[in-house]
């Protein structure tokens, strides 16, 4: 039998990890697969992935621009995907292509990695684009209380549930158990969305764990941050392989070889 074809697409896709640690991960579980990064332009992406799916490929992530572009072509979509209006994985059988949205189990994951049990808890997520969605998603599916601050305040009103200004995030803080930020504020290893007084003045009220979705080589600034005020923080790196793994799920239908994709991920972050 051929191997298996996998893979992710974007635009561009060379700073995409997803090959460094799925290789890894494939090769540790004996498959016989591959796992390549297709960059295609968003002109292009609906010709090309309906032409991937008919060659026999059993399915791909899907990254930045595409996953809006993915949720409208697919044929069918998971309750996830339907909700949050993204697809970042699809899957092939023959010319069918199904869409699934792993970003909200990776959410979820992560926080519980953080020693996070989201039934009950109030949490606050910064950003409306599509990992904020999928966070509001995981914490709302969980039975968490969800708030949602976005800079443009009609994004996150469309998401349905309880809405702050942003510039009230700093005041609302202290009365938060769990605060999720989803913006690319940060990703420059500089400019952090808060600053340390609103972080210790947080940590001093109810607010004790902090998860960045954004992930770089050394600490992001919210992370180091939280972490200086006592906090519980991590970053995007775990949020990013127990997505994988739920994409793994899908393909294969077994356990993804989590630790390995984890550490292999860390070192092609950097770390
Ligand atoms: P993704 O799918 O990765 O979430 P996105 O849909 O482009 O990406 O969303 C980016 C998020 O970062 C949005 O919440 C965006 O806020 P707006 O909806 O107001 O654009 C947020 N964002 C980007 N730059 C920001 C900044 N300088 N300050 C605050 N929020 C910012």
């Amino acid at each position: 039998m051929a191997p298996t074809r996998l893979g992710v697409v974007g635009h561009p896709v060379a700073h995409s990890l997803s090959p460094a640690f799925w290789e890894p991960a494939l090769a540790h579980a004996g498959r016989d697969a591959t796992f390549e990064a297709f960059d295609v332009p968003s002109a292009g992406f609906e010709a090309f992935i309906r032409e991937l799916a008919v060659s026999g490929a059993r399915g791909l992530n899907v990254t930045i621009p595409h996953k809006t572009a993915a949720y409208e072509l697919a044929d069918r979509r998971s309750n996830v995907a339907e909700r949050t209006g993204a697809v970042n994985v699809v899957v092939f059988d023959g010319a069918e292509i199904s869409g699934a949205n792993t970003d909200a189990h990776g959410v979820a994951a992560a926080l519980g990695d953080l020693g996070v049990t989201i039934a009950g808890v109030r949490a606050l997520v910064l950003g409306a684009g599509g990992a904020g969605r999928a966070a509001v998603d995981a914490l709302r599916s969980g039975s968490a209380t969800v708030v949602v601050a976005n800079r443009t305040r009609g994004r996150a009103e469309a998401l349905g549930v309880e809405v702050i200004g942003w510039a009230d995030v700093p005041l609302a803080l202290p009365e938060i158990d769990v605060l999720v930020h989803t913006t690319s504020v940060g990703l420059d290893g500089k400019a952090s969305v808060l600053d340390d007084s609103a972080l210790r003045e947080a940590a001093a009220g109810r607010l004790r764990t902090v998860l960045d979705v954004v992930y770089r080589p050394d600490e992001t600034p919210l992370v180091h941050a939280a972490r200086h005020a006592g906090l519980v923080a991590g970053d995007g790196l775990r949020m990013l392989v127990h997505q994988a793994a739920e994409a793994w799920r899908l393909f294969f239908g077994d356990e993804a070889p989590i630790e390995v994709m984890h550490a292999a991920a860390a070192r092609a972050a950097g770390r």
